[in-house]
């Protein structure tokens, strides 16, 4: 099976992570990490807090991005401020609202724009929207799932310079990686805007969903969240050392964002010159396309019989569109072909 519909990772670990899995002790299972010891939560974030050159600790680790997100979304919604609405963008990962909800949150959406190849966060608006509604969190993806569109470091620093600081703004970039390689903004802005949240993942750029790791970092002063996301007896050992190994593999993981760029070129190329398609411009692993919402059933039997699973979206407003993985090139070409054959047939 293709699986494309999830934006994983359909290319091949690191050596340095296989082998970090075949060399793991396994006797480290039996003990918790002492490094508590030295007040800090895990050898990841040490790493990572050097990398970035954010302090240790304001480093955060979860369970994937999702765990993050949820731990900031319920400790803010339901801090002593009393404030439980939060800001998200109109089309974004359902997720989002799904934890607002879990506390009672009161979600409300603020527009993404169309254009002619893609869609754009208006900063002007989201800061009126911003100071009329007066959520508790401001929630900015960048790159967003699904429509592929994000904020440069200087749009966001404008954003957060225009915002009242008692909103949290938690900015998902759990596709950023595949924008740049450039990290230095992130500890310019969480040592600049104390209501700043980043948070990253090693499920994307870094290719390991099933490893269940995503890390963040917080501004300053917001050390009762920090308390209440930590964990005190550590985290998964196993993953510790797998992660380390693909913070440093950076050269293998670029080297796959190339090939998925190929793809990515193919498919505007080609199904951008179809009628009735439009290819949006994408930063991250994925492709938003939209299509003549008459193929439906025919694209959906034709992927289905070539093993192909891809993303029919549904929500009201982004419903007659499609969300492609970025695969391995013949996986790439097989949809592409695909999607072609069903579309000039009908
Ligand atoms: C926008 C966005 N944020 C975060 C995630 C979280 O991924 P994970 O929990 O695997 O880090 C996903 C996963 O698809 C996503 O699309």
């Amino acid at each position: 099976m293709n699986f494309l519909d999830r934006n994983e990772f359909n290319f091949a670990p690191s050596q340095a992570v296989t082998e970090a899995l075949k060399n793991f002790d396994a006797g480290k299972l039996c003990f918790y990490t002492r490094i508590y010891d030295t007040g800090r939560k895990s050898i990841v974030s040490v790493y990572l807090s050097e990398l970035y050159g954010v302090e240790e600790s304001r480093v955060l680790l979860g369970y994937g991005g999702e765990d993050i997100l949820k731990n900031a979304v319920h400790y803010y919604l339901t801090d002593a401020c009393g404030n439980r609405t939060i800001l998200i963008p109109q089309f974004s990962w359902w997720y989002y609202k799904s934890i607002a909800d879990e506390v009672d949150g009161t979600t409300i959406q603020y527009p993404l724009h169309e254009t002619e190849t893609t869609f754009r966060y208006d900063i002007d608006e989201i800061v009126r929207t911003a100071g009329q509604v007066r959520p508790r969190i401001l929630l900015l993806a960048s790159p967003n799932n699904p429509t592929g569109n994000g904020l440069t470091p200087d749009e966001l620093d404008r954003l957060l310079a225009a915002l009242p600081k008692d909103i949290i703004v938690l900015t998902d970039e759990a596709y950023a990686s595949f924008v740049t390689g450039d990290i230095s903004y992130v500890s310019r802005l969480v040592d600049k805007y104390d209501n700043l949240i980043i948070v990253r993942t090693l499920s994307k750029f870094y290719g390991l969903p099933g490893l269940r790791m995503g890390f963040g970092f917080v501004g300053r002063g917001q050390e009762k969240f920090l308390r209440y996301s930590n964990k005190y007896l550590g985290y998964n050992r196993l993953s510790e050392d797998v992660a380390l190994a693909a913070l440093q593999s950076e050269e293998h993981y670029r080297e796959v964002a190339r090939v998925m760029n190929e793809g990515r070129r193919m498919y505007a190329e080609e199904l951008g010159a179809l009628p009735g398609f439009k290819v949006y411009d994408s930063v991250a692993n994925f492709i938003l396309i939209k299509y003549p919402i008459a193929l439906k059933p025919a694209l959906q039997e034709a992927l289905a019989a070539e093993d192909c699973k891809i993303k029919f979206m549904n929500e009201p407003g982004i419903d007659t569109h499609l969300r492609i993985t970025l695969g391995r090139a013949e996986q790439n070409r097989l949809v592409c072909d695909t999607i072609k054959r069903i579309a000039q047939a009908g």
